[in-house]
């Protein structure tokens, strides 16, 4: 894609991303003091209706507008996303945070970043650990808005999973899309999985999944969130983009990560009643 397609792109983006979404509206914008329970994602059914239920988000470069990584809202000041993907902006001072479902006079609907965590054992352009926790600067704003609660259940061989993507980082296979779309994806047997790999994969927190067979229904863009019976399983981690599809697609196992996850959030937490009692 040349220069001029690609502006005209993200501002076609910018456009759609500013239409009404109707759905189930709250009463309140979220604060930090809200607890994540009442506010939880209870499925496209239930909730604010087919915009993936408020809690995905992508994370921007405002410096060229561009869309490095996608995102899910876990808490009021915690995003998730991966690690290889946020990676290269860890010092960029202008990268937002913003939702996809969003109600008219959306333009303040964003949030910039505090910090940015990491795990221990996280290495650039590897897979083990492919995570990291974005803390907000301050809540995003929206009534439409919600979190998505973490996988807690063992997901077996061959389970089918919602993948959600634009196509951000498959721009050569097809442009990519103005609204979110989902694909299914399966899991596959980790061995097996492994085995059709000739370069080493760091396996210790991953599992692996097959893409549609045509590429074009492939969704695998960096940080993007797959879901299994409303919780967040899987992050789309350092892997084989969607030009060939005959690989499988690596993600980092939420499962896995979620002590990590937590012990974030209580940091996070604690930073937070220490600022409002001094
Ligand atoms: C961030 O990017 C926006 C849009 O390009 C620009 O107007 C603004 O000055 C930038 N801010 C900083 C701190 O670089
Ligand atoms: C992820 O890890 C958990 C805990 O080890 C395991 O039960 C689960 O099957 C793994 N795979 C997936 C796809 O969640
Ligand atoms: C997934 O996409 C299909 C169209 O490809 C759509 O009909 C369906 O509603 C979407 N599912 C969810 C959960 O958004």
């Amino acid at each position: 894609m040349n220069r001029v397609d690609c502006l005209l792109l993200l501002l076609l983006l910018a456009m759609s991303l500013n239409k009404t979404t109707f759905g189930k509206v709250y009463r309140h914008d979220i604060h930090s003091k809200l607890l994540k329970h009442h506010r939880i994602w209870r499925g496209m059914s239930s909730n604010t209706g087919n915009n993936y239920g408020g809690w995905l988000l992508y994370i921007k470069n405002n410096n060229d507008a561009s869309i490095v990584c996608g995102a899910s809202y876990y808490s009021p000041l915690l995003v998730i996303t991966s690690a290889n993907c946020i990676h290269p902006y860890t010092y960029d001072t202008n990268m937002s945070v913003e939702p996809t479902a969003r109600s008219k006079n959306s333009e303040d609907y964003f949030s910039l970043i505090d910090t940015i965590y990491f795990p221990p054992g996280f290495k650039y352009l590897d897979q083990y650990m492919d995570i990291a926790l974005v803390r907000l600067v301050k809540p995003i704003k929206g009534k439409l808005l919600e979190f998505i609660s973490l996988c807690d259940r063992p997901l077996p061989d061959n389970t089918k999973l919602m993948s959600v993507g634009w196509g951000f980082d498959s721009m050569d296979v097809q442009p990519m899309s103005l609204e979110p779309t989902n694909s299914s994806v399966i899991v596959q047997n980790l061995k097996q999985c492994l085995a059709t790999y000739t370069n080493s994969i760091s396996s210790g927190t991953i599992f692996c999944a097959t893409q549609p067979p045509d590429k074009r229904n492939c969704r695998y863009d960096g940080g993007c969130p797959v879901v299994y019976k409303n919780k967040l399983c899987g992050i789309v981690s350092w892997g084989p983009l969607c030009r060939d599809t005959r690989y499988p697609s690596l993600y980092t196992n939420i499962t896995i990560m979620r002590s990590w996850i937590k012990d974030i959030e209580g940091k996070v937490l604690s930073r937070e009643q220490v600022k409002r009692r001094n």
